[in-house]
């Protein structure tokens, strides 16, 4: 099948034998090896490349793209991040006058996302700098190549891409069914073609961002057979205002629900910070994310204590229900044959919510325990309470019995402390490589203490705690 695209700069068709081909073994197979293969499941950041389409420019990880993903947009390489001339981008030369890199291996990853970073005016080099894994400099001449390269203007070759006429270029074989000559494709371009194609194919796989699929095929070595990716389908990919809330498509990314989430439902946003790392925020989606199902997954937790509440979809055919009733038992939804996520619904606000990720790594690290608690308090009394936890059970969950266990009761420590045993009533965890059962159960009673403390107004957060001021020491 072919595959058309932008490549630094020039329109290139790709021919491609399998769906699932990712985007870094084609570019190395053509000999554009600055894209290094370091982990292939979109952890290292070694493979970061540049995205672009009308949404504007990203950094992606190219293990974990498929070249049907990148139909129709324009990719840039490491290879294309320096002038047409071979002049260096301020980024590279940044990294030069500070000595960023001592083996290399990282080098191209982190000059892709910095040059990223500097074209989008992005200043947040923790954020930035998450998915990028440098085992041997040290992060400090990295950030500092950052901060040196900041002022200087962004060269023109970089503005290129996002100002490129995107529907110039074909997407090739991609937007049609059965588009290619040696394995069947579809790539819908909307929810009612995806309807259609899914309910008579209900043995199709969906692909959003293959964040999780990808590594099906990277490490599983599992083929697909019949894949549908679903990034041509627009009307998906829609945050709208509702008379109650807000409706969010299946199709948005975590990148995107996280920088609209900032104005009205901020600890959300807090939370998908924490998500991934950026590369895999820009590729995945929240419906993704809920279809998946994981156990572990950040997002459930956080759109359950919140009142989510899921439209399905079957061919014409819609229904919705609370987000928690959708997961039944370990990666058992309650899905039927051809039915797909299409959208959230969100409440306009949701001022009670907080969300706790404990994980081994702040960051680019999936949850051991992820608490979210949402409580309706008055005059100091618990009035309601929507409390949601993942990696305490095989399905993300709320505490229904701890739930039930504060409300009437004053918001206090005492009170809260009280009540923490029936937790143990709600949940048994499991011991894993993650941690043991009985830290996870520690951990989420502590969260529940930790959520007193912040709606009492003390920082709990590392991001907000002060460094502590260290004295002088007298020579
Ligand atoms: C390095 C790395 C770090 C990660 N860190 C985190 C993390 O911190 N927290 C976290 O929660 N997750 C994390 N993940 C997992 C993953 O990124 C998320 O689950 C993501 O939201 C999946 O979205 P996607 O669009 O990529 O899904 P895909 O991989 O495209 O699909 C995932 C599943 O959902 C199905 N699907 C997709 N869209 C739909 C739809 N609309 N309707 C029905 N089924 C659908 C697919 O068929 C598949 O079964 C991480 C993954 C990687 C690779
Ligand atoms: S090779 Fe590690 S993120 Fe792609
Ligand atoms: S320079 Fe060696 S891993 Fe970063």
């Amino acid at each position: 099948m072919e595959i058309s695209f932008l490549l630094n700069g020039e329109t290139r068709t790709a021919q491609i034998d399998r769906p699932t081909e990712s985007v870094l073994d084609w570019l190395r197979a053509e000999g554009l090896a600055g894209t290094k293969e370091g982990c292939n499941e979109g952890d290292c950041g070694a493979c970061t490349v540049m995205l672009s389409d009308a949404a504007g420019s990203r950094a992606v990880n190219a293990c974990i793209l498929m070249m049907p993903q990148i139909a129709g947009k324009a990719l840039r390489t490491v290879e294309g991040i320096s002038g047409p001339g071979g002049e260096l981008h301020p980024v590279q030369q940044a990294m030069i006058g500070c000595h960023g890199s001592q083996c290399g291996f990282c080098t191209p990853g982190i000059v892709v996302s910095l040059a990223v970073a500097h074209l989008n005016g992005d200043t947040a080099d923790d954020d930035v700098l998450a998915g990028n894994l440098c085992r041997c400099t040290g992060y400090a001449p990295i950030v500092r190549a950052a901060e040196t390269a900041r002022p200087a203007p962004v060269p023109e070759w970089m503005r290129a891409d996002a100002a490129f006429g995107f529907p110039k270029i074909s997407s090739g074989g991609a937007g049609a069914a059965g588009g290619g000559q040696t394995a069947p494709l579809f790539a819908p371009d909307s929810a009612d073609a995806l309807a259609d194609y899914y309910l008579t194919h209900p043995e199709a796989t969906l692909i959003a961002g293959a964040t999780d699929v990808a590594l099906w095929v990277t490490k599983q070595l599992r083929e697909i057979e019949t894949p549908v990716f679903l990034g041509g389908c627009t009307d998906m990919q829609r945050i709208e205002e509702t008379d109650t809330g807000f409706r969010i498509g299946a199709g948005v990314t975590i990148a995107r629900l996280k920088d609209w989430a900032g104005a009205s439902h901020p600890a959300l946003a807090a939370l998908l910070r924490r998500f991934a790392s950026e590369q895999v925020r820009h590729s995945a989606t929240i419906g993704g994310n809920i279809a998946n199902g994981s156990p572990i997954g950040d997002g459930a937790p956080a759109l359950i204590a919140m009142g989510a509440r899921l439209t399905l979809r079957r061919g014409a055919e819609r229904r919705q229900m609370p987000l928690e009733d959708f997961f039944l038992d370990y990666r058992k939804q309650d899905r039927r044959p051809g039915e797909f996520v299409e959208s959230l619904d969100l409440p306009k606000s949701a001022p009670g919510l907080a969300c706790y990720k404990l994980s081994k790594r702040f960051d680019q690290d999936i949850s051991a325990v992820c608490g979210c608690f949402n409580l309706g308090i008055e005059d100091g009394t618990v009035t309601q309470a929507r409390i949601a936890f993942g990696g305490m059970a095989a399905i993300p969950a709320r505490a229904r019995r701890f739930e039930a266990a504060l409300i009437g009761q004053p918001f206090t420590e005492a009170a809260i402390a009280a009540a923490l045993p029936v937790l143990e009533q709600d949940f048994s965890p499991l011991s894993d490589m993650r941690a043991s059962a009985r830290y996870r159960m520690q951990a989420a009673q502590a969260m529940a203490l930790r959520y007193l403390r912040e709606r009492s107004g003390e920082a709990v957060s590392v991001l907000d705690i002060a460094p502590i001021e260290v004295p002088e020491v007298q020579a």
